[in-house]
């Protein structure tokens, strides 16, 4: 009853004005303002339609250098016959709430990606209601939030898409020393090693599988926490349960810590250099470069160490002048009991080997 009262308002707004669009009789999906040009029937709302976005539920999992489908589908209730003309627009949410980043806007067959997603995204349309988001070679920065907005009309809706990357998070120091690195500085010292720095939800994930490290560092978020599994007096006391202690939101000019620094897969590589003798810093440079290769960045040890397995008890230089090794079977003469990288912190004047990292 309603319906049909509905379709003879609209027919009495096409008759009495040509120059108006007509959505198959049917539907109409803006409000009008006659002004005084038609027969004077005022607004017609928008009317029982629903459009609706699907997106999943569950964050998605990726790694570096994968390619990643992100999945969104829109429908109406009720279902309409006809194909609607939309806009697809997906874009990226940002960590401190500033305008969000365009990824693609879709009309019809016309798509178009932007910045840093040019020639990276494209639309999967396996059928017309599929707009899921495609992005190849998924690099740290893709880590986020993607909204996947359809525009009929008037009518806006949206769903969001939470993609995350499997990965690794290691705290990080500079060779200066401990506590010397402002929000910005640690955003740079990270990215220098091959890596971003870390989420909170990628920390809290390192802590869960055990990471346990008393100092202080920035995290993406622009606070300073730390993960503790085995509490102990100076890292926040012995009674308090282990977590992540939190020094929350610091200055990100003024205020100084490390930072927590997050790498996914790696691309290419990483070895132990085989040479006759131990090497300075400069020599272990030139070194991997006479082997076609360059050496190692913190972040591509790590990564190695928790992709690769990559265990070697030689302790090498790596390109920010620090010495470590990756251990993945622990053993004795090996360090502690647990796997991971050992650090021999920035030595001065010894020698030692070298991890190289060679692409491909
Ligand atoms: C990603 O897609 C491109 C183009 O289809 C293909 O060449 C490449 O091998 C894919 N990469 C992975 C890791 O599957």
């Amino acid at each position: 009853m309603l319906l049909l009262s509905l379709a003879v308002v609209l027919l009495q707004v096409d008759s009495g004005h040509c120059g108006l669009p007509f959505y198959n009789g049917f539907y109409y999906d803006r409000v009008m303002n006659d002004n005084g040009n038609g027969n004077g029937n005022g607004e017609i709302q928008f009317n029982g339609v629903r459009l609706m976005v699907e997106t999943p539920q569950d964050a998605l999992f990726t790694y570096r250098g994968a390619n990643v489908t992100l999945p969104c589908r829109f429908y109406y209730v009720p279902k309409l016959d006809t194909p609607r003309r939309i806009r697809i627009k997906w874009s990226k949410l940002r960590e401190d709430n500033t305008k969000d980043q365009d990824v693609l806007v879709a009309v019809g067959s016309k798509q178009r990606s932007f910045g840093e997603f040019r020639g990276r995204a494209h639309l999967q349309q396996s059928s017309p209601q599929q707009v899921s988001l495609v992005i190849h070679n998924v690099n740290l920065h893709d880590y986020g939030r993607y909204r996947c907005e359809i525009i009929d009309g008037l009518e806006d809706e949206s769903g969001v898409v939470d993609l995350e990357l499997r990965g690794v998070v290691f705290p990080y120091q500079p060779h200066h020393g401990r506590y010397m690195l402002n929000f910005y500085e640690a955003k740079a010292a990270c990215e220098e090693q091959d890596a971003v720095i870390a989420s909170f939800e990628q920390l809290f994930q390192a802590w869960s599988e055990g990471l346990d490290w008393c100092n202080a560092g920035w995290l993406l978020d622009g606070t300073v926490q730390y993960p503790i599994t085995l509490p102990r007096e100076p890292c926040g006391g012995k009674d308090l349960a282990p977590g992540i202690r939190n020094y929350g939101e610091r200055h990100k000019h003024l205020h100084r810590f490390d930072v927590f620094c997050f790498s996914s897969a790696l691309k290419g590589k990483v070895y132990y250099l085989a040479h006759p003798h131990k090497l300075t810093l400069e020599e272990a440079k030139q070194a991997c470069q006479d082997d076609k290769a360059e050496i190692a960045k913190v972040g591509q040890l790590y990564s190695a160490w928790k992709f690769r397995n990559l265990d070697r008890c030689d302790a090498g230089w790596l390109a920010d002048g620090s010495v470590r090794y990756p251990v993945s079977k622990p053993r004795p003469n090996c360090g502690p009991p647990e796997p991971g990288v050992r650090s021999f912190g920035f030595p001065q004047a010894e020698k030692y080997g070298v991890y190289c990292y060679k692409m491909s």
